[in-house]
């Protein structure tokens, strides 16, 4: 039976675990230049509603490196952009392409592209959630701090998916996650009961420095999400204090790691001084997007 990777929510802690130690043995050997077509001949349908520049690349130079094929599909360019139904493009798809990644507003648009697709279907970021930005924040600090467990996990700004995403490692690997956001920029109410229900520790606040205290890692995204542009003047107001920066390095652990997916608004949720700063590892988070995605695009595909 087809798998997808559409929420970390969706799949055992065991198989998170794989995922890390293959892509830990596809990083090692791309670094020393091995190569090994695992998708050899295989093509991946890469569907884009949204902008994107490390989902795009990172999915389609991990294609290659694995020896298959990538497909950009921008939805204005194909027929989705001019109406044609989703379960039609799935079936479609699926008689051509071995797996289809997609990029898009409303997260039903993925899960009714999976439903009607025979082959597997990877979540590359909805409104609701961005599992595959995730997964390469936890091998990140999986790298620097050899654990992804007992470690405390600060989010400061927008309850939006890469928050919803962070609930969902939270019960997966049972870590306390704190999230601070301003009033009425909470998560999702139903991811958030549905992590607590299997066990996520998570504390929710409106005060950024009480959630960084003692944190090993500090994470942040931007105020205005695609899609929610026009909401960025209000968003800048709501969101004042709501910033990394050296106020929270103090109180956060002394060897904390900060995270941002990117693309980040220096000045905003993050000072400039923080992101180029000692702590931050976002390249090595930026990187990884490209090794985590090897090791679920292989777990995905190679035996299809
Ligand atoms: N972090 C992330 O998903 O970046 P892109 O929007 O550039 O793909
Ligand atoms: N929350 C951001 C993440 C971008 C990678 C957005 O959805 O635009």
């Amino acid at each position: 039976m087809k798998r997808d990777f559409i929420s970390i929510a969706d799949w055992q802690t065991e198989d998170l675990e794989r995922i890390f130690a293959l892509t830990a043995e596809l990083k090692e050997k791309q670094k020393r230049g091995e190569t090994r077509p695992y998708l050899g001949g295989k093509t991946l349908g890469m569907i884009f509603e949204k902008s994107s520049t490390r989902t795009r690349v990172s999915f389609e130079v991990g294609m290659v490196q694995l020896g298959g094929y990538p497909l950009f599909l921008d939805t204005r360019s194909t027929q989705l952009g001019r109406g044609e139904p989703i379960e039609d493009t799935a079936r479609v798809l699926s008689r051509y392409v071995d797996g289809i990644m997609i990029r898009t507003f409303a997260h039903d648009n993925i899960t009714e592209m999976a439903r009607w697709a025979s082959v597997p279907v990877i979540n590359g970021l909805s409104d609701l959630l961005h599992p595959c930005q995730v997964m390469a924040d936890l091998f990140t600090v999986l790298e620097h701090k050899k654990s992804i467990r007992d470690l405390t996990y600060c989010w400061i700004g927008d309850g939006n998916n890469m928050a919803n995403s962070w609930l969902n490692a939270a019960a997966a690997f049972g870590f306390e996650l704190r999230l601070a956001t301003p009033r009425g920029y909470e998560p999702d109410a139903a991811i958030l009961e549905k992590a607590r229900t299997r066990g996520a520790r998570v504390l929710l606040t409106n005060d950024p420095l009480a959630a960084a205290r003692g944190a090993h890692v500090l994470n942040t995204d931007v105020w205005a999400s695609m899609g929610q542009e026009e909401e960025q003047q209000k968003r800048q107001k709501d969101f004042a204090g709501f910033q990394i920066n050296q106020e929270t390095l103090q109180v956060a652990d002394a060897e904390c790691l900060v995270l941002h997916c990117l693309p980040a608004h220096r000045g905003e949720e993050i000072s400039a001084e923080v992101l180029e700063g000692p702590h931050s590892v976002v390249f090595d988070e930026a990187e990884n997007r490209l090794h985590v995605q090897k090791g679920i695009l292989v777990t995905l595909l190679a035996s299809g």
